[in-house]
C-alpha cells in the first residue's frame, strides 16, 4: 500500500509544485521591481528624453533600427549610439540624411528642428545609461 503512487499523491505534487512556483514567481518578480530604480535611473528621464522618445516613436525609428535588440534589423543598434558617436555627431547625422552614398542603404530626413535634435539626442543618451547586463551582445561600445 505505502509503495503504491496514489492519485491523491499525484495531486499534492501537482498542487504543492504549482504553489512553489507561484511563490517564485512573485519572489523573483519583487526583486526585479527591487532592482529597476537603479538600472534604468528614471530620475534621469527628463522632459527632454520624453519629447525626444516622442520624436523616436512618431518617426518610426524602430522601422529600421533597434534599440536594445528590439526593433528591425534594417540598420544600426541605437541603444549605445550616444556612447558610440557623441551628441553633436547623431545631430549632424540626422540632419544631412538622405546621404545618397551609393551601395548604403538609406535613412529619411526627418526635418527635425534644433530642440527636436537636442531631444532625439537626450533620449539617445538617457537610453544609453540604461544597465541592460551588456544587452544586446556583440555590439561595439
Ligand atoms: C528607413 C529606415 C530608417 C529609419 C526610419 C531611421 N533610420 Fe537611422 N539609419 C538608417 C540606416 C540604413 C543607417 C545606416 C546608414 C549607413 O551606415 O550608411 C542609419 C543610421 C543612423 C544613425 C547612425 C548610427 C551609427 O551607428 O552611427 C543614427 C544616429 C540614426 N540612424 C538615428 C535614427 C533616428 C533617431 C531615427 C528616427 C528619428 C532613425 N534613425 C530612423 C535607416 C533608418
Amino acid at each position: 500500500m505505502s509503495e503504491t503512487f496514489t492519485k491523491a499523491m499525484a495531486r499534492n505534487i501537482f498542487y504543492g509544485g504549482a504553489v512553489f512556483f507561484f511563490l517564485l514567481f512573485l519572489g523573483l518578480t519583487f526583486d526585479t521591481m527591487q532592482q529597476l530604480p537603479s538600472r534604468d535611473h528614471r530620475e534621469n528621464i527628463t522632459d527632454s528624453v520624453v519629447r525626444g522618445k516622442h520624436i523616436w516613436e512618431t518617426r518610426n525609428c524602430i522601422g529600421c533600427h533597434t534599440l536594445m535588440g528590439e526593433g528591425a534589423y534594417f540598420a544600426p543598434e541605437l541603444g549605445n549610439v550616444y556612447v558610440r558617436r557623441g551628441g553633436p555627431f547623431i545631430k549632424a547625422w540626422i540632419q544631412s540624411q538622405p546621404t545618397g552614398v551609393p551601395g548604403r542603404r538609406q535613412m529619411p530626413n526627418f526635418n527635425l528642428n534644433e530642440q527636436e535634435l537636442d531631444d532625439m539626442v537626450a533620449f539617445l543618451k538617457w537610453t544609453s545609461e540604461v544597465n541592460t547586463n551588456k544587452w544586446p551582445p556583440n555590439i561595439e561600445g
